[in-house]
């Protein structure tokens, strides 16, 4: 196939180049970093015309710092997302594969013993606050503490895998435009009988992972500490569950999803490992790999964060035959050693 790959230079969009041009696909590269940028429609017109399906990675990423990045969250992913699909139908491109990402769900999946599946809402800043000032191996549940509560009865819960039918609940600018772009995608999809599918990243990490900035996560924040000698600052008490998957392993979800999809939808899918990890242990094995220096639980918080997303990779495997093949300790390791971009 011939792709049009948006963000080529990034990140994630430099593996999925490589993958795709591993497989036979020839790959025509779109990036603001060589002066392409989606929302210039007239740009987009003549790749557009020589290509079978467009993979669209390029996106402004990370959760943000404050308000004042709203226009750009909206202007970058989600105008820029609505140019390329009226550009795709205005020269007869009719598949996509769009990188989403696993914050369109906000909490992950919660179980109640009395109630069943539960939604909790944000925690309150009391409790956070309550939870930071427990001593260190304090059982932080029986605080109130930094565990979501049921919201009928206050219980405690029991973190569940979170499927792509679960309740979506953006928490943020980047959030919003991440689901924004699967609705703009089903729209033109409903509209064009053109086939989408979303992939919805957990926390990708690997090689070339750009050094951190405000808007980083942790993979790249605990690596660029190592890197200079500090220890990795472990927020709340580091239970925190996440989905680490391999960026060579998102790549190939890329791959695989362009031979998948359903005329006239957009389909999400979680790409993720299917073995979740904590923080702490994600800090841990990161700073054993790179050779010290050890992690520090600070208690710290941040009001936004949610407590535990882990994924249910069951929808990958059986649609796309998806399964990660990159394990957590190896993947790691080989991240300690990488040089980041
Ligand atoms: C991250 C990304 C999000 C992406 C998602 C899936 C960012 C900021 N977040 O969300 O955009 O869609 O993965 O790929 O890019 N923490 C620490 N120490 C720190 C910073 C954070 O312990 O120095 C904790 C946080 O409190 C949180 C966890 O680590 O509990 C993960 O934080 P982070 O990687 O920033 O965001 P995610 O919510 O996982």
């Amino acid at each position: 196939m011939r792709v049009l790959l948006t963000g080529a230079a990034g990140f994630i969009g430099s593996h999925v180049a490589e993958a795709l041009r591993a497989s036979g696909h020839e790959v025509i590269g779109f990036d603001l970093r060589t002066g392409a940028d989606v929302r210039d429609g007239t740009a987009l017109d003549g790749p557009l015309r020589e290509v079978d399906a467009v993979v669209h990675q390029a996106a402004k990423v990370g959760l943000g710092v404050d308000v004042a990045d709203l226009p750009e969250y909206a202007s970058v992913n989600m105008y820029g997302t609505a140019v390329l699909l009226a550009a795709m139908a205005r020269n007869g491109v009719g598949r996509l594969v769009l990188a989403s990402s696993m914050v369109v769900y906000g909490e992950g999946a919660y179980d109640c013993a009395e109630h069943g599946r539960v939604r909790p809402g944000p925690r309150s800043a009391a409790d956070l606050a309550r939870a930071a000032e427990l001593p260190a191996g304090a059982t932080l549940d029986e605080g109130g503490a930094f565990e979501p509560r049921c919201p009928r009865c206050g219980a405690a819960l029991a973190p569940a895998a979170v499927s792509e039918d679960a309740p979506l609940d953006p928490r943020n600018a980047y959030a919003t435009s991440k689901l924004a772009q699967e609705h703009l995608a089903a729209n033109w999809a409903r509209e064009t009988g053109a086939t989408a599918v979303a992939l919805r990243y957990h926390n990708v990490y690997g090689p070339r992972m750009p050094r951190d900035t405000p808007y980083s996560g942790i993979a790249a924040i605990f690596r660029s500490a190592l890197e200079a000698g500090r220890a990795p600052r472990v927020f709340e008490d580091g239970a925190q569950r996440r989905d680490f998957v391999h960026v060579r392993d998102v790549a190939r979800a890329n791959l695989l999803a362009l031979r998948s999809g359903t005329p006239g939808a957009c389909v999400p899918y979680n790409v993720a490992s299917g073995e979740p990890h904590t923080v702490g242990e994600m800090a841990g094995a990161l700073a054993a790999a790179y050779g010290g220096p050890e992690p520090v639980v600070t208690g710290e918080y941040r009001l936004g964060d949610v407590r535990h997303v882990v994924a249910s990779p069951a929808r990958a495997r059986e649609d796309l035959g998806f399964t990660a093949e990159i394990g957590f300790s190896e993947g790691m390791k080989e991240f300690a050693g990488a040089p980041l971009a």
